[in-house]
């Protein structure tokens, strides 16, 4: 490869980094997602310029395939979809590289039996082969589960402990077999058992806990990638392989710290009778519920308001007609927040994402531990389509799936309006004591509906 290549493809891997840099803020994080997509293209198309290229027909094809699938899909999937759109962006990305991983063995298969072959690039293409397997399969079971194809509930077949450790075990003997003697069956027959083993990994992870495995997906992916990097010799797949690795790492322990649970436990809770998250009964006790023009008297007479969404704001894609209702109570001289809970809503940072394309000034967007100890002197909690991450079950009861978790203690302020259309629990599948609380008003209806409802009659007073 000619220097300048080199230098080309080091300054990609800057742009990698500061990419990652950029995303870690929501001013920096759109430049971050360009300069990251730029040096993406540039390290793609690179090889067309220095490098003696077969099938270049074909590989312009496959390009040109990708992007039209790759422009379509993340312009028409909706925002509450994107977690499944990442699952299946990772799986592909973990497919590739085990079958770039499986087209490098067949050179090595050809030198088969020569003293001369080296170990570690071997002990590399196994890696990448069984690891890329496992994350295309777990993937495509993850984005099943969030697309509602298959249920979202945590699947324990009989047997699964045993045939997973099996599996594991057949896996290690076929890559010692490969690095061994490689011969392009055994590689493939690694790929099948590396299926398999995704599969069973993800199977048992359910409901509100499959994002997290999506994460850990993530960083396989970007470790069978700059495995695969080693492989090919190409230094920036190296370096965004590990870039994607250890974000992925870092990401998957945020989040589980963020739900008070372990990784394992997110795993292989289910085989213990543990990680049951799912949807819920919705429950028949009797609650206190308001038309909006009682809930508008309460927010308009508040001097402190902090607001706390959630999915279901999402869902309603009421996110613009909060930010109006509260500029209006801004006007009125009310003191108005956001509370963001770090996992509220279906991945990181949905809300601010949410917030963000409706405008809200990042000012207003308190996170959980700077606003928690405010509650106590907040006239009135307005919770929009939350429900989980308020949920006091996750102080008081060890039994609750969120047990553990960190929550917003909106059960510590004066009121409580809940915004949702029904009695149904949240993502963890239990019922919310809070809603029952003498401080507590239900708004029912769709958010969107509500807000809209709810900022008529705040104007009118
Ligand atoms: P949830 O606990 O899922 O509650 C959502 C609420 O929104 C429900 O009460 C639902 O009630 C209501 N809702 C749904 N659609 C609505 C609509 N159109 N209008 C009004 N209300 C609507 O949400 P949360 O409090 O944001 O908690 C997030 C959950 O997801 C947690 O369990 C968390 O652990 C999990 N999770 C989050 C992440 C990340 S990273 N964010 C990742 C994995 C898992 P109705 O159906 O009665 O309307």
């Amino acid at each position: 490869m000619p220097v300048w290549a080199q230098l080309v493809y080091l300054l990609c891997a800057v742009g990698f980094v500061l990419a990652l840099k950029g995303l870690s803020g929501p001013r920096t994080a759109r430049t971050g997602n360009l300069v990251g997509a730029a040096a993406a293209v540039v390290a793609c198309a690179l090889p067309f310029f220095y490098a003696d290229l077969d099938h270049v027909v074909l590989i312009l094809v496959a390009i040109a395939v990708g992007s039209v699938v790759g422009v379509v899909g993340a312009q028409r999937v909706q925002m509450t979809q994107m977690p499944q759109l990442v699952a299946l962006f990772n799986g592909v990305g973990g497919g590739a590289a085990a079958l770039v991983a499986l087209v490098e063995l067949e050179l090595y298969a050809s030198f088969a039996g020569s003293s001369d072959l080296p170990l570690a690039p071997l002990v590399f293409t196994a890696f990448t082969i069984l690891v890329g397997a496992v994350s295309f399969s777990g993937s495509v079971v993850t984005f099943a589960k969030l697309q509602e194809l298959m249920t979202s509930r945590p699947v324990v077949p009989p047997g699964l402990p045993f045939a997973f450790v099996g599996s594991g075990l057949a896996a290690l003997v076929l890559a010692g077999v490969l690095v061994d003697s490689p011969a392009v069956w055994v590689g493939v027959l690694l790929a099948l058992v590396g299926l398999l083993l995704g599969v069973l990994l993800v199977l048992p992870v359910g409901g509100a806990d499959v994002p997290i495995v999506i994460s850990l997906l993530n960083a396989f992916t970007g470790l069978t990638v700059a495995a695969g990097g080693y492989v090919l010799g190409n230094t920036v797949l190296l370096v965004a392989g590990t870039l994607v690795g250890a974000s992925g790492t870092f990401l998957t322990l945020l989040m589980a710290r963020a739900m008070g649970r372990s990784v394992g436990n997110i795993l292989f809770g289910a085989l213990k009778g543990g990680s049951t998250l799912g949807a819920g009964e919705a429950s028949d006790r009797p609650v206190r519920s308001a038309g909006p023009e009682d809930v508008a008297i309460l927010l308009g007479y508040a001097e402190r308001v902090i607001i706390v969404p959630g999915y279901g704001l999402a869902v309603a894609q009421a996110q613009h007609t909060l930010r109006e209702l509260v500029e209006v109570l801004l006007e009125r001289g009310t003191e108005v927040d956001y509370a963001i809970h770090p996992v509220a809503g279906r991945m990181p940072g949905h809300m601010n994402v949410l917030l963000a394309e409706a405008q809200v000034p990042y000012e207003q967007l308190r996170e959980m531990d700077d606003v928690n100890g405010e509650f106590r002197q907040t006239d009135v909690v307005l919770v929009v389509g939350a429900n989980d991450v308020v949920n006091p079950a996750a102080r008081t009861t060890p039994s609750a799936p969120i047990y553990g978790m960190p929550i917003l203690d909106v059960d510590e302020s004066r009121q409580v309006v809940f915004l949702k259309r029904s009695m149904r629990p949240g993502f963890a599948g239990i019922e919310n004591e809070l809603l029952f609380d003498p401080r507590t008003t239900l708004l029912f209806g769709d958010a969107k509906d509500s807000l809209g409802k709810l900022l008529a009659a705040v104007k009118a007073l």
